[in-house]
């Protein structure tokens, strides 16, 4: 049978066996599963906390997304309650007298991600070391310094300064010269659809997602997904959420299922979106270092200005939807923020969502990074991100650029025929009416060229490498 495309088989959730022949799988609540003692082997259910026939038909959607079985596939109550239970299960135990476990991440973490790492260190030693993943050189470095590394968390791109780690390149280093030591990915910022690290060669050994971003993409479930390599490290991983109830809620796997049929839609035009808007704020709105500013810059792996993107592109069948861009100036992006004339990008954190968002993230996602640790990071404090969502992009340029006005960053001049960046003085031709009449614009070509899904049908970018 040919292999089907991945916004297929997300699509599909196969036959139920239902004894009504639903065409949707039904919603199991049920905790309990009656136990019939004189056929315990057919039995695959007693307690919802150890399995549910809905988070089931979840973890079987999320293996296909994977291409691993479902035995494989673990589907818990966020992301963050992923990362906790792959580090217990496959990590912290290796704790002994002599050796303390040892993690290395990356230095642009999801603030979250940050603090937990700073929680196992407070109650189980167990130390991260974090190093700027994006440089090879400076990882083997660190990695070689080490008596012995349990775990290497890695994250690509970094969230939200957009930096690339050459996941591929990392792989096959360490599992050359430490193959036990375990290697996770993050996978939230691409989803399934654009990366699968467990296809790479060397595989990692184990992928988590928050499924609260693209998997469900409406913002109305808190969702985390894990994908092992092995059923082996699968089961130790199992055994962590059965014994604690961290399995995801049968109505929240309800909700996952549905959401994941439409993430080749959503993406594909969250995709164009941040394509169009990445291209427009560097080339109208001027966020590229000047002459006279070398602190505005645009962030975006689709970019082809960007210097990494064609390692970004070698591995991941598309650029994501989350950009960011350094205005230069903190109190012009805290107004930016602030605006009152943002009617479309809603003040959120998180991301992937059909809805368009805007943050600061050193007020909002990464205030748990303490002030120092982001300056020693050279984390921008005006650093503005943008997660975009599906709407219009006509709509989504005016919404912006109306608070980027409102703001005193952007002046539109000559009754509308140019954008003037009043903080590094770069001057455009204003673009965003045009694109009312021409919303096709050159950058979906660039979208198309260099990201439309060729090898999706596989998934088997990186492997090659
Ligand atoms: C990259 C990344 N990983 C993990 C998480 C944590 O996921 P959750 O909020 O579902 O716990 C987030 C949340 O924003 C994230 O951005």
């Amino acid at each position: 049978m040919p292999i089907k495309t991945l916004d297929t088989v997300v699509v599909n959730t196969g036959s139920q066996n239902d004894q009504h022949s639903a065409s949707v799988p039904p919603v199991y609540l049920s905790t309990t599963f009656k136990v019939d003692l004189n056929n315990e082997a057919a039995q695959n259910y007693d307690y919802s906390r150890s399995g549910n026939p809905t988070r089931s038909v979840l973890q079987n959607q999320i293996g296909k997304l994977y291409r691993v079985p479902q035995e494989n596939v673990l589907a818990v109550s966020s992301g963050m309650t992923a990362l906790d239970i792959i580090l217990r299960g496959l990590v912290l135990l290796n704790g002994t007298e002599d050796h303390t476990p040892t993690i290395i991440a990356g230095d642009d973490l999801y603030g979250g991600t940050q603090r937990l790492l700073n929680f196992f260190k407070h109650q189980t030693h167990a130390v991260t070391v974090h190093v700027d993943t994006s440089n090879f050189e400076r990882f083997k470095t660190v990695f070689q310094s080490l008596d012995k590394v349990d775990c290497v968390l890695l994250e690509s791109p970094t969230n939200p300064l957009c930096k690339v780690v050459d996941i591929p390149k990392i792989l096959r280093f360490v599992k050359c010269v430490s193959p036990d030591t375990k290697v996770i990915v993050d996978n939230t910022m691409m989803s399934g659809l654009n990366c699968n690290p467990l296809q790479l060669n060397p595989s990692c050994d184990v992928v988590y997602e928050s499924a609260t971003k693209y998997l469900n993409g409406h913002h109305d479930l808190m969702g985390g997904v894990i994908i092992s390599k092995t059923a082996e490290i699968a089961s130790k991983l199992y055994f962590v959420v059965n014994s604690t109830g961290a399995g995801l809620s049968p109505m929240d796997s309800w909700l996952l299922v549905r959401g994941l049929k439409t993430l080749g839609v959503r993406l594909h035009q969250q995709q164009r979106n941040a394509m169009i808007l990445a291209h427009w704020l560097e080339d109208s709105c001027g966020f590229k270092p000047t002459s006279t500013n070398k602190a505005t810059k645009t962030r975006f792996v689709g970019l082809r200005s960007n210097p990494d993107f064609k390692l970004h592109q070698s591995f991941n069948n598309g650029p994501g939807a989350v950009l960011s861009f350094d205005t230069g100036s903190f109190e012009h992006s805290k107004r930016l923020v602030s605006s009152k004339k943002l009617n479309i990008w809603a003040v959120t954190v998180s991301f992937g969502c059909v809805n368009s968002l805007l943050s600061m993230p050193c007020k909002m996602s990464h205030a748990s990074i303490d002030p120092e640790l982001r300056k020693e990071r050279d984390f921008p404090e005006d650093l503005v991100r943008l997660c975009c969502g599906i709407e219009n992009i006509v709509d989504l340029k005016k919404d912006l650029l109306a608070a980027m006005v409102d703001a005193d960053i952007i002046e539109i001049r000559d009754n509308g025929k140019y954008l003037y960046n009043n903080l590094n003085k770069h001057l455009a031709v204003n673009t965003t009416v045009d694109n009312l009449h021409k919303p096709l614009s050159i950058y979906e070509e660039f979208y198309n060229e260099d990201f439309i899904r060729k090898d999706s049908e596989l998934n088997i970018k990186g492997s090659k490498l």
